[in-house]
């Protein structure tokens, strides 16, 4: 199987047609997508239309859930918080309703599929350092867990003998006996200063996994922002990748 992993859309159009058309090019069949499709950007709809049409299957997100009221509004900081208000307030009820229907992490043959962290999906751990991302491989038996959450791409393995390290060549192969926790970065609103859309590429035939970066129309997306009342840190940091 060949896949693309995409996540972190956060209504994020250019970016995600981009991502999409990317996608499309490369005769990959099968997209999966690990939440947050929604909060900060301008076109909630649209997203989640193309995201329900193009993914083979979902995991929810914080945000995602945020916008329906299954997770508290208050945990998030201020602005993200604006932009969930904006977000139900400016989201077709039929998508919210998609939205509301997404499980927490789901299985697609070897390939575990999780927003945040797989040991508590529903607390929305952030994976940074390496003893965080040791800690989860206990607990699942997936040979890939592809996460998000964190907007920044990175990947992970654990041999059979529990040794843990954080791998750092791109494209990289996956080797027998060890399991590996893959975070694709965001596709709508990236935090490694690359402000470049991200996503994961995963060849199940030939055993390797790649990040790949797209430039998009950033000043599109930005505009959209200010144009809808969103706060305008929202547009900046498009431009940052912070
Ligand atoms: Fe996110």
């Amino acid at each position: 199987m060949k896949a693309a992993i995409i996540g972190d859309i956060h209504s994020n159009l250019e970016a995600l047609q981009a991502v999409i058309k990317n996608i499309k090019k490369r005769s990959i069949k099968r997209t999966f997508c690990v939440g947050d499709l929604v909060g900060y950007g301008a076109n909630p709809n649209e997203c989640i239309e193309l995201c329900l049409k193009e993914a083979h299957a979902i995991v929810a997100g914080n945000h995602d859930y945020a916008a329906v009221d299954k997770t508290d509004v208050r945990t998030f900081n201020p602005v993200a918080a604006e932009a969930i208000r904006w977000t139900q307030n400016n989201t077709k009820k039929e998508n919210l309703d998609k939205l509301k229907s997404l499980k927490l992490s789901t299985t697609v043959d070897s390939i575990l599929l999780v927003h945040a962290s797989p040991i508590k999906p529903e607390m929305w751990n952030y994976l940074f350092s390496l003893e965080e991302f040791e800690h989860e491989f206990s607990s699942f038996k997936e040979k890939v867990c592809f996460i998000g959450h964190s907007h920044i791409p990175s990947a992970a393995f654990q041999d059979a003998n529990g040794y843990t390290d954080f791998l750092r060549e791109n494209p990289f192969p996956l080797i027998a006996k060890r399991k590996y926790i893959i975070n694709v970065g965001s596709v709508g609103q990236p935090r490694d200063l690359d402000p470049r859309a991200s996503y994961a590429i995963y060849d199940g035939n030939n055993n390797s996994i790649e990040i790949i970066r797209l430039e998009y129309n950033i000043p599109l997306a930005q505009q959209k922002i200010i144009d809808a009342g969103l706060p305008e840190v929202l547009a900046d940091r498009l431009l940052m990748g912070k």
